[in-house]
């Protein structure tokens, strides 16, 4: 029989019914009911029953033999199922295929965990056999969830005229935050490639190249620590477009979502996006990545409390700090406080005041320190109702937004205002062009030192260079940094002045980025871009919590991908050919 007669199992329905089918795939499941023997068919599409009759003895033999994850092949008729055995659970629930010959084409070994239901199993041994958990229904789903994503992304930007354009990954290290991986060249003993971090000097060259518009779904290398949304590798949906301003760019990153989901997920996502500036989100919510499927905005109380008797708050804005809260509505008691002040604390803050308030008043084990003008003050700003509790943080501006915003979240939670099933797209615009290093002090480049500042902010950027705010831009969907862009310098003299606020002298910026300052001399246009991370949009479509999940091999949060052991020691030979001798060679491990 030849290949195309192959019938996916997952996709018979009724209108089949006395047609000869010829199914592959997996054991999913057996039933032996003394006479007939039921198994469950898996294959890509789906499930589909196969009844096994002693009145064809030979299959029905064969089906006894069966054992989950066998892989079968089996011949037979769509039947439709005796009114009242129908599984409404199955899309193939009305019928099922009578097993007339069966060939068994490979046995297997009881699996490590059931692949026929989706019970917890613990990561690590899951990451061991990818392979087994990938046939798992939820896995599977998202794999083809991505492929479809992705299929839309591309389908909707080359409507839009965009090319896709490789680029190379064994690169000149690209300066995006994060530490490169190394590779050693062999032919240049003493010389290193960077794995690429994003193609982003590259885009920006094609459109120096006359390219006008670029796109990729491209992997990036960055050596971070892991988190849920975080993997050594990923990858980005990066694109660049010529003779653009914010707007343009904007227009097209969200016409993109909007077609995506509705394409994939058949939702709408009404366009334009909001927006809000980078000032506001922080002020509001605290964090950079608003969640907005729920309200809890941050308020600024300071000046209620300018004169204040508490010692705690008055101390704070002497030191220059703030006074901020957040009126949380619902049922919040002691316990819960208690937890909140934990995650005020984890984020820096010295504790949490409060103010439950209650139809005669504010109940407070600090409510003698307040006058009645400070809580009509407070009353009229927060608008708190009776029920209603009062949370405040006063503190730097840093600790107090930052200890607010996981209150803010937390409290979210805790109260189950998190409207599951919704999205919640915002973009952040008007970053600042600097920052200043935590760890070193040092200014650091915000986004990237490619970014344009606001032309208005020119003159600020020696005297006043924190100050400076710049054309850049970033989508976050419930809580979640999707990708961020920006216009970019296209003026080598300007491009220059950037690296010098950086720190970069001129000579260092001709030596690392020449390249890029001798192809703006030679005619480049205006230019702008973006960048999100595909495997964090696929996760939030699929409704999952960590980007594991819609990677088909990832890596652990050690970084090591489990199933093939990687990383691996390295090979004496291998070694002296790049020229490399390892400090630490690993400990050999026990056989
Ligand atoms: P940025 O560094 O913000 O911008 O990266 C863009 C998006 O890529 C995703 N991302 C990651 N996803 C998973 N694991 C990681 N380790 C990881 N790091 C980043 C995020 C992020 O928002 N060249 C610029 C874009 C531009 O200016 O056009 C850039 O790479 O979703
Ligand atoms: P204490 O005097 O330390 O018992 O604190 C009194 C109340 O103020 C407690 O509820 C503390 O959690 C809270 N508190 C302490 N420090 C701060 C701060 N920096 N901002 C807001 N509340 C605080």
């Amino acid at each position: 029989m030849s290949l195309t007669a192959r019938t996916p199992g997952g996709a018979i329905r009724a209108d089949q019914v006395g047609r000869d089918v010829d199914l592959y795939g997996w054991v999913h499941r057996r039933r032996d009911l003394g006479g007939l023997i039921f198994i469950d068919l898996r294959d890509r599409s789906g499930i589909v029953q196969v009844k096994f009759d002693p009145v064809n003895a030979e299959a029905h033999a064969a089906g006894g033999e069966l054992r989950p994850e066998w892989v079968i092949r089996v011949q037979g008729p769509v039947q439709r199922r005796p009114p009242g055995t129908e599984n409404k659970e199955l899309e193939t629930g009305e019928v099922e295929v009578e097993a007339r010959t069966v060939t068994i084409l490979n046995r297997a070994q009881p699996p490590p965990f059931a692949v026929n239901e989706d019970s917890p199993v613990d990561e690590q041994v899951r990451l061991r056999y990818r392979y087994l958990d990938l046939r798992r229904a939820r896995m599977a789903r998202n794999l083809q969830l991505r492929h479809r994503l992705t299929k839309a992304i591309r389908d909707f930007l080359d409507a839009e005229a965009f090319l896709e354009i490789e680029t190379p990954v064994l690169i000149r290290s690209t300066p995006e935050g994060a530490r490169d991986f190394l590779v050693p060249s062999r032919l240049k003993p003493g010389y290193v490639y960077a794995l690429a971090q994003s193609p982003q000097l590259y885009k920006q060259l094609l459109m120096v190249a006359g390219m006008d518009r670029y796109f990729q779904i491209v992997r990036c290398y960055r050596d971070e620590d892991q988190r849920a949304d975080r993997q050594p590798e990923f990858t980005q949906l990066d694109l660049e477009m010529s003779f653009v301003n914010e707007d343009d760019v904007l227009d097209v990153v969200e016409r993109c979502f909007a077609h995506v989901w509705q394409k994939v997920l058949g939702v709408s996502v009404p366009t334009p996006i909001r927006r809000i500036t980078h000032a506001q989100a922080m002020l509001r919510y605290g964090v950079d990545k608003p969640d907005l499927r729920y309200g809890l905005e941050i308020e600024e109380l300071s000046s209620i409390f300018g004169k204040t008797q508490f010692k705690i708050f008055h101390q704070a804005l002497d030191a220059g700090g703030v006074v901020r809260g957040l009126r949380i509505a619902g049922a919040v008691g002691g316990k819960e406080i208690e937890a909140l002040t934990e995650v005020a604390r984890a984020e820096g803050s010295k504790g949490l005041a409060f103010w439950h308030r209650e139809a005669e008043g504010w109940r407070s084990p600090i409510a003698k320190f307040f006058g009645e003008p400070e809580l009509a003050q407070l009353q009229e700003t927060t608008h708190a109702e009776p029920g209603d509790v009062v949370v405040a943080v006063a503190d730097q501006v840093e600790i107090a937004s930052a200890s607010l915003g996981a209150v803010r979240k937390a409290a979210a939670r805790m109260l189950g205002l998190v409207k599951e099933g919704s999205f919640e797209f915002v973009w952040v615009t008007d970053f600042p062009l600097f920052e200043r290093s935590k760890e070193t002090g040092e200014i650091t480049a915000a986004h990237h030192p490619f970014t344009s500042p606001r032309p208005q902010d020119l003159q600020l950027l020696s005297s006043e260079p924190l100050k400076v705010q710049a054309r850049a831009y970033d989508l976050a969907l419930n809580g979640t940094e999707l990708g961020s862009g920006s216009i970019r310098i296209h003026d080598p003299e300007l491009q220059q002045r950037v690296f010098q606020g950086l720190g970069i002298s001129r000579e260092e910026a001709e030596q690392r980025f020449g390249f890029l300052l001798t192809a703006f001399r030679y005619g480049a246009p205006p230019h702008g871009g973006f960048a999100y991370g595909l495997d964090r949009v696929v996760m939030l479509a699929a409704g999952q919590e960590t980007i594991r999940e819609v990677i088909a091999f990832p890596k652990n949060q050690q970084a090591e991908e489990l199933m093939t052991d990687a990383p691996a020691p390295a090979d004496a030979k291998q070694l002296r050919e790049v020229g490399l001798e390892l400090l630490r060679p690993p400990l050999k491990r026990p056989q």
